[in-house]
């Protein structure tokens, strides 16, 4: 179905990801196959510690500051806890949603076509340890498991679905199996699934260009978004034990560093905490070291093995998040990797190598499939650290992060509902200092 249907672009092509271009499957192809290419629906209901299910909702390129004055934004706010200090990963969009669902954006700096080899582990095989029922809804994605660039408004040729905000189609250990490609659907397929009571227990949701703020504002995006979740709000079959994260992919504003305006809300959130704030520090590798917390389960062994905690996450499991002094944090850059094209990061060839025998922040491991596709291997970075950095490309170098002591909930901050770290005296993470294990292999890595 879907090699007949996309320009699947050969091995060699993938060497070098900078030339990679795509071509568009006919329009009379996907028409075909829209009319019979079947969703795959299943649910599920494994209990969590903090909530049974965790949706994600990415709109466009805002400034945190842009988006803090939003009317409507303060509304999303006010139903939630507000995160104050969450960071998308790089620039641009493409390489944040990578990150979403494999734990890293290798060095992505662009939006072209990738496809990720298949020995690259993401959310989805998390997930699938415990049948944890997932999917994703794309708006205007033409049929389920569609593999193209983009499918644009077929009237005005405006944008509508993109690929690049796509996690999971990026990656081959999905697209190769069709069962799991079919959970990747549109927003017809989300509205019946509700109705159906078939939704999934994780879900990655994506609007449409126009409504995610990238071809329109800040002004429309937060009017969308209050109108879709102000509904769902209401009901309790979606809204039960769920906690929704509702973030942007990236700032606009690229030297100002890239953090987000982002709110958790969701039947989980506790009356007292709607309106109140947390300071931790947050990235996208967050929302899946919090998913292996909640749900049990192993880690990618990849940046979501060190990410920080959702409050609500690390309160329940006792984990004690790092407290990160973002002075001279750059998460509006990259290292080195082979999705790079030179733009933000550098290319090198060689695909990162995850840590395999960390606890990682869930402490329940590394999931087993990685463990044994990298076997007897070194990571290339120092995984367990709670932001991205590397020493030989002098990433990120002179951040440092302190361990916060562990959440006691007996003493809630109450309506301020900020985290003001408690250091407990834990020797603090000063990357620059030391000698990383990854360094001989990230030298090997960057020989062009
Ligand atoms: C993973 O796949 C890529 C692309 O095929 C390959 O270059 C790499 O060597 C593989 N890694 C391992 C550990 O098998
Ligand atoms: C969603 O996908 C179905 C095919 O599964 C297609 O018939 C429908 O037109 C799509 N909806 C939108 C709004 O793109
Ligand atoms: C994808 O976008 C291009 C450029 O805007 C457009 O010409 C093409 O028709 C689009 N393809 C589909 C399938 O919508
Ligand atoms: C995006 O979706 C909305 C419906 O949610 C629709 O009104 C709008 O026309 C779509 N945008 C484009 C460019 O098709
Ligand atoms: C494809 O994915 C489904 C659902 O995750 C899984 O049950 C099945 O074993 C996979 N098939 C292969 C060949 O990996
Ligand atoms: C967004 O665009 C609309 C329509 O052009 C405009 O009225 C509004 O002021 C814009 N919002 C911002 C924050 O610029
Ligand atoms: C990232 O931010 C730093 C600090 O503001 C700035 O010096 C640098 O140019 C920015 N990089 C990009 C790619 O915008
Ligand atoms: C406090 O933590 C315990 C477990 O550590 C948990 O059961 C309880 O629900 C938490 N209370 C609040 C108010 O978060
Ligand atoms: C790796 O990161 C962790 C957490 O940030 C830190 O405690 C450790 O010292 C680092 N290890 C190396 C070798 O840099
Ligand atoms: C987590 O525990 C801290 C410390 O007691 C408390 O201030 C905060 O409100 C709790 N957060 C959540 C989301 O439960």
């Amino acid at each position: 179905m879907k090699g007949t249907l996309v320009t699947v672009l050969g091995a060699a092509a993938l060497a070098r990801a900078g030339s990679i271009t795509t071509s568009e499957p006919a329009v009379a192809a996907i028409d075909a196959a829209m009319a019979t290419t079947l969703p795959e629906a299943s649910s599920s209901d494994v209990k969590g510690v903090a909530f049974n299910r965790f949706y994600q909702v990415w709109l466009e390129n805002v400034d945190y500051d842009l988006a803090a004055k939003d009317s409507n934004m303060q509304w999303l706010a006010s139903q939630g806890i507000l995160l104050t200090n969450y960071y998308g990963t790089t620039h641009p969009s493409e390489p944040n949603y990578c990150a979403a669902a494999g734990g890293d954006n290798f060095g992505m700096d662009n939006d072209n076509f990738h496809q990720i080899p298949a020995n690259v582990s993401t959310v989805a095989d998390l997930l699938d340890t415990k049948s944890i029922s997932w999917a994703e809804y794309q708006e205007a994605m033409p049929y389920p498991g569609f593999q193209g660039y983009n499918y644009s408004n077929q009237v005005t040729y405006a944008d509508d679905y993109v690929r690049k905000h796509n996690p999971l189609v990026l990656y081959e250990s999905i697209t190769n199996n069709d069962t799991r490609a079919r959970q990747i659907k549109n927003f017809t397929q989300f509205d019946s699934d509700l109705a159906n009571k078939k939704l999934p227990q994780w879900a990655f949701i994506t609007p449409n260009m126009t409504n995610d703020a990238h071809d329109t504002n800040i002004t429309f995006g937060a009017k969308w978004e209050r109108s879709w979740i102000s509904t769902l709000l209401k009901n309790s079959y979606f809204m039960d034990n769920t906690l929704v994260l509702l973030t942007f992919d990236e700032d606009d504003t690229y030297p100002k560093g890239n953090r987000v305006f982002s709110v958790l809300l969701g039947g989980v959130i506790p009356d007292n905490l709607k309106g109140t704030k947390d300071d931790t520090f947050y990235t996208h590798y967050s929302s899946i070291a919090s998913v292996s917390a909640n749900w049990g389960l192993p880690s990618l062994g990849r940046w979501d093995c060190g990410a920080n905690l959702f409050e609500i996450v690390a309160n329940k499991t006792g984990y004690a998040n790092y407290d990160v002094d973002t002075t001279n944090l750059r998460m509006n850059e990259t290292y080195p990797g082979p999705l790079s094209i030179g733009e933000y990061s550098k290319f090198s060839p060689i695909w990162p190598i995850p840590n395999t025998d960390a606890k990682c922040s869930a402490g329940h491991g590394v999931l087993d499939i990685v463990k044994k596709t990298y076997a007897n291997t070194t990571p290339t970075y120092n995984y367990t650290s709670p932001y991205p950095w590397d020493s030989k490309a002098n990433y990120n170098t002179k951040v440092t992060a302190t361990r916060m002591s562990k959440s006691t909930n007996t003493t809630s901050s109450g309506a301020t509902g900020s985290t003001t770290p408690a250091n407990a005296g834990v020797a603090g993470v000063v990357p620059s200092s030391a000698i990383a294990i990854g360094s001989l292999v990230a030298l090997f890595a960057y020989i062009f």
